[in-house]
């Protein structure tokens, strides 16, 4: 309700000039070391999911806020958790991809067998900024053989405009920031 969502508002932080100049950054952590407004954000996220749970399989979480709650969401709903990783955290056989983030550029991997033909993948990660980092989970996915089911953020930078580049896949986002 309103007052649930004030709440978890009231938690988040701006902090401008983080962790470089021009960047207005925004720290969703203290939402996780507060009882109610993490029992808040799990409930929230649960039912504010894009797409019905009989629509995925799996539950992928990018490293490292995508790890926060990406379990706990994934048990919630009945599923299974599958990381991706920064790149050179897990064994072979893997694969990788590069992108680009709002402040500089990184590496991801998912374990090549992690998801099996055909899985269908829900991608959850706390923040999409430009969406470099959910693009390139998509791409992992589909390189593995899974199916993307759709997306699940607790916050959307919107000036940004990440969400398009992710193409016509179902997306939700629980805050909307500018
Ligand atoms: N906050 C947290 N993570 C981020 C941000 C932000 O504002 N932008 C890109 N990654």
């Amino acid at each position: 309700d309103k007052a649930d969502a004030d709440y978890l508002i009231s938690l988040m932080r701006a902090i401008p000039g983080f962790p470089k100049e021009g960047i207005l950054f925004r720290d969703i952590m203290p939402v996780f070391a507060d009882a109610r407004g993490l029992s808040i954000l799990m409930d929230a996220l649960v039912s504010n999911l894009s797409i019905a749970n009989d629509e995925f399989d799996a539950v992928a979480g990018l490293e490292a806020r995508g790890f926060l709650f990406g379990p706990t969401l994934a048990e919630r709903l009945g599923k299974g958790f599958i990381a991706v990783r920064k790149a050179g955290k897990l064994p072979p056989p893997t694969v990788r991809e590069s992108y680009a983030l709002e402040y500089g550029d990184a590496s991801i991997e998912i374990e090549r067998n992690a998801i099996r033909e055909g899985e269908r993948i829900l991608i959850v990660d706390d923040l999409i900024a430009t969406g470099g980092s959910a693009s390139a989970a998509r791409d992992l996915v589909i390189s593995c053989g899974g199916v993307v089911a759709g997306f699940s953020f607790i916050m959307e930078l919107s000036g940004l405009n990440g969400v398009k580049t992710l193409g016509d896949y179902p997306a939700s986002s629980l805050l909307t920031m500018p």
